[in-house]
């Protein structure tokens, strides 16, 4: 993968500079940042900007209002955090191109911030609208594109805005970029995916191209589910993503022609009641009102025989309800484990860098990648348009 052009090869002293961040960070049910690595990672960037005396505005998208303002889905919270990070206050434009922005421009000091308001409030961003992509270039002199986890989108601030204005990569991007670029062509063989989460049917088509790819692809979480159900499996009240038989039954098809290893659960942990404590029952026979989310100790005994004989692992999406107690030993036995296998394993997705943290395994990485999507479609060496927006250095 070609070097992005860098953001410290601009002049941006006195200059009008968008940054595109994602801050679509985990957030507790009373909206605080539950997780602000990727407000972290953006620091560097930030304050390289800051030393510089640029006038910088940043642009991000919080959760999936769907084009409406809607008060639970604010970047106030993120704002908040980032103000403490940076020591200095952040204020928030609440709308976005309107006046509120252009006046917070207006008054900005060479060194200091601007945050607008999540883009996603405005139906122009996911549709990449001309208008409201000029509206945003128009705020700016120089783009610079921060927001890895969201590159897999094409949307008005990853596409359109680049388009309009001198475009550059910031720190976290070129970092990102060249820690996960080994995975795309080089990766040691073995090479294991192990895939777990619940955007079961969102993630589906996005991992076609690991087959052949990878030698093994180990399937926990909620995804594994339609791959039982279409074996004929008794799930119990197990909720299973429907429509999925004939995509599962394609995936097959193809796993079996590139040679890769599908590798699905044996056994299962579940609840047979609400709140009940969790059981362990076969994963092709569950009792009627069993509701299943985890994992079970004879699959995790097999993923673990897989990624002791793996060189590279990449790893999305906890392989059960890892919030719940009762099924978090499945995700924290299987990467306890990987801790011991040398090699170079990589974490992706906002939920499973969470989770693996709040378990004390995180340290079984060599990376954590704060794309989740945007990962996963990367290492797969599919090109991310907001990527492909930047030139090359
Ligand atoms: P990421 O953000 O890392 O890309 P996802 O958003 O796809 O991952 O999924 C994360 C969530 O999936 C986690 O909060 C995890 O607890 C949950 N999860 C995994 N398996 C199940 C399951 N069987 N039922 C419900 N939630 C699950
Ligand atoms: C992510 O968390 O994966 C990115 O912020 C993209 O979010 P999206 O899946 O809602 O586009
Ligand atoms: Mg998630």
């Amino acid at each position: 993968m070609a070097e992005k052009r860098s953001f410290t090869d601009a002049s941006v002293k006195g200059r009008r500079v968008l940054v595109r961040v994602d801050f679509n960070v985990p957030q507790r049910p009373d909206g605080s940042v539950a997780d602000d690595r990727r407000i972290v990672e953006a620091l560097p960037t930030l304050k390289h900007l800051e030393a510089a005396g640029a006038k910088t505005v940043l642009l991000s998208h919080l959760g999936r209002p769907d084009g409406k303002r809607d008060p639970k889905y604010t970047l106030r919270p993120v704002v908040h955090r980032l103000s403490a990070l940076l020591g200095q206050p952040v204020p928030l434009a609440d709308d976005i191109v309107g006046i509120h922005a252009i006046e917070g421009v207006t008054r900005l000091q060479n060194g200091g911030f601007l945050m607008l308001e999540n883009l996603r409030f405005h139906p122009g961003e996911e549709a990449n609208d001309p208008a409201f992509a000029a509206q945003l270039a128009r705020l700016g002199d120089v783009f610079v594109e921060e927001a890895f986890g969201t590159l897999h989108r094409a949307h008005a601030s990853t596409v359109g805005v680049p388009h309009r204005l001198p475009a550059y990569a910031g720190f976290l991007v070129q970092k990102e970029v060249r820690a996960l670029s080994p995975l795309v062509h080089g990766a040691e063989r073995p090479y294991a995916a192990l895939l777990g989460g619940a955007k079961v049917a969102d993630k589906l088509p996005l991992l076609a191209s690991f087959l052949g790819r990878v030698d093994s692809l180990l399937l926990g979480g909620a995804i594994a589910f339609p791959f039982l159900a279409a074996d004929g499996a008794q799930l119990g009240a197990t909720q299973v993503e429907p429509g999925l038989g004939e995509a599962v039954a394609e995936f097959r098809t193809a796993a079996l022609a590139a040679g890769t290893d599908l590798v699905v659960p044996t056994d299962l942990v579940f609840e047979r009641t609400e709140g009940a404590e969790g059981e362990v029952g076969p994963a092709n026979l569950l009792p009627d009102t069993a509701r299943a989310y985890d994992i079970g100790p004879a699959t995790r005994a097999r993923f673990g025989e897989v990624l002791r004989g793996s060189k590279t692992v990449f790893w999305n999406g906890p392989l059960g309800f890892a919030e719940d107690p009762r099924f978090a030993a499945g995700t924290r036995e299987v990467l306890a484990g990987l801790a011991s296998v040398p090699g170079f394993h990589v974490c992706a997705g906002g939920d499973s860098a969470r989770v693996a943290e709040a378990l004390g395994v995180v340290g079984a990485f060599q990376y954590v990648s704060t794309g989740g999507g945007a990962a996963l479609e990367f290492v797969q060496g599919t090109e991310l348009p907001g990527l492909a927006a930047i030139p090359d250095a």
